[in-house]
């Protein structure tokens, strides 16, 4: 008798080899017979899940299957026989109505319970009496507990405020996850986590920061999201601009004065040109008229039309000392509106 030498087949795991082995070492088989083997679909199965207890390489010739609980075909704790020619299903002792076999000898659990973790024993007889007895694991889960998130305050003040998150869950060794209106959340400079992600602290929160938060817990073989927490985020009343970095203020606020010391000088220039610099201007065009090639059919109202001119040229350079610096505004305009009156 020796243990089989033929390489290891698709799909099987390290346990299985060795449990294999050590079954093949008892009930040898002629090496013509292929390897049995039992595998469980899937490997780790969640409680209330399904699972397959698939037999693969079953011989052709077989007559029957017998299942048990446990490591080895003891009669008392047969769950189900199948008889291959008649195709009858026997339940043993151990039957509880969520077993079901196959004509393959496969055999499915539903509704999986933590106390069917263990292993099963599948008893395979042929047609010349030999048995085959291979073993098989079944490895059940519980799924992690939902947790649940606390918030220090689920409505704070924005800029000013900062929230801790909690999550909190009773399973241990189970990884730590945030959600952000449902979505993974995208940590900012503002946001810590502790070193277990077990708590999130928004230090100082944002308006962006409203919404709802979730942690989800998560092991290898399951996960559960908390029920959503809404974190309202109101904006600070003490502040005008919240939204405004403090430099923008105060860029709109020198903005603000500057405008209004040019329009100031504006308004000055313009009073001073009207009250002052009116009867020079009158004085330009009053003596003019004899020069003029128009002067002669429209020297009634020369100096009315003249004036108006003036002071559009000074409207105009009005426009123009807005637009440039208002460091000196008023020299260069008076300069222009001599220039255009002169011309006049
Ligand atoms: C056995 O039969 C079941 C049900 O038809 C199937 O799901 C399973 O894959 C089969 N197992 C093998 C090893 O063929
Ligand atoms: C097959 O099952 C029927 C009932 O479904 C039973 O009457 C009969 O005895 C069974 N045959 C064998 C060989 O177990
Ligand atoms: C699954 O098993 C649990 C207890 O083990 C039971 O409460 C539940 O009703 C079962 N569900 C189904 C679909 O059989
Ligand atoms: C668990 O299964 C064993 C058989 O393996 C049984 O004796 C025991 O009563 C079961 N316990 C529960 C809580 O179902
Ligand atoms: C939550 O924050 C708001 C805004 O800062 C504050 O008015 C309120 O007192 C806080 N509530 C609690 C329970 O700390
Ligand atoms: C943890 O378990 C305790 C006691 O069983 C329960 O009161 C509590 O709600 C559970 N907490 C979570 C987050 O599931
Ligand atoms: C904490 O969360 C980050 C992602 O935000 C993740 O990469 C890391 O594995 C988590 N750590 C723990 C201990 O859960
Ligand atoms: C998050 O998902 C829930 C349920 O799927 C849905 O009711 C809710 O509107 C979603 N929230 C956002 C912000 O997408």
């Amino acid at each position: 008798m020796e243990p089989p030498s033929a390489p290891p087949r698709r799909g099987r795991v390290p346990w299985q080899e060795l449990l294999l082995a050590v079954s093949l070492f008892t009930f040898w088989n002629p090496p013509t017979t292929a390897q049995v083997t039992v595998e469980s679909v899937p490997p780790d199965v969640t409680v209330g899940k399904n699972v397959l207890l698939s037999v693969h390489n079953r011989p052709e010739d077989s007559l029957g299957y017998g299942w048990f609980r446990g490591a080895t075909a003891e009669p008392s704790l047969q769950i189900v026989s199948y008889a291959v020619d008649t195709q009858n299903s026997t339940a043993g002792p151990l039957y509880s109505g969520r077993e079901t076999i196959y004509p393959n000898g496969s055999l499915l659990f539903q509704n999986i319970t933590l106390n069917d973790t263990g292993y099963y024993t599948v008893q395979i007889t042929k047609k010349n009496f030999q048995v085959v007895q291979v073993r098989g694991q079944l490895r059940v889960i519980q799924p992690v507990a939902q947790p649940t998130v606390h918030a220090s305050n689920t409505t704070v003040t924005g800029n000013k405020d900062s929230v801790v998150l909690t999550c909190s869950t009773n399973n241990t060794g189970v990884s730590i996850g945030w959600l952000f209106n449902n979505e993974s959340l995208k940590l900012t400079e503002r946001m810590k986590l502790s070193q277990d992600n077990s708590t999130l602290t928004i230090d100082p929160v944002r308006k962006e920061d409203a919404g709802t938060y979730q942690c989800e817990v998560s092991d290898p073989g399951s996960s559960s999201k908390s029920d959503p927490v809404r974190l309202a985020v109101e904006d600070d009343r003490t502040q005008p601009n919240p939204g405004l970095p403090p430099g923008a203020i105060a860029g709109i606020v020198t903005g603000v004065l500057a405008g209004v010391a040019v329009i100031a000088a504006l308004v000055y220039f313009l009073f001073i040109r009207k009250t002052g610099g009116a009867s020079d201007l009158r004085d330009v065009t009053e003596h003019k008229p004899s020069a003029s090639n128009h002067s002669k059919d429209h020297s009634d109202n020369l100096s009315n039309k003249t004036e108006e001119v003036a002071y559009s040229s000074l409207n105009f350079n009005a426009q123009e000392s807005t637009k440039s610096t208002s460091a000196s505004p008023s020299p260069a305009a008076t300069e222009t509106v001599y220039t255009e009156v002169r011309k006049m």
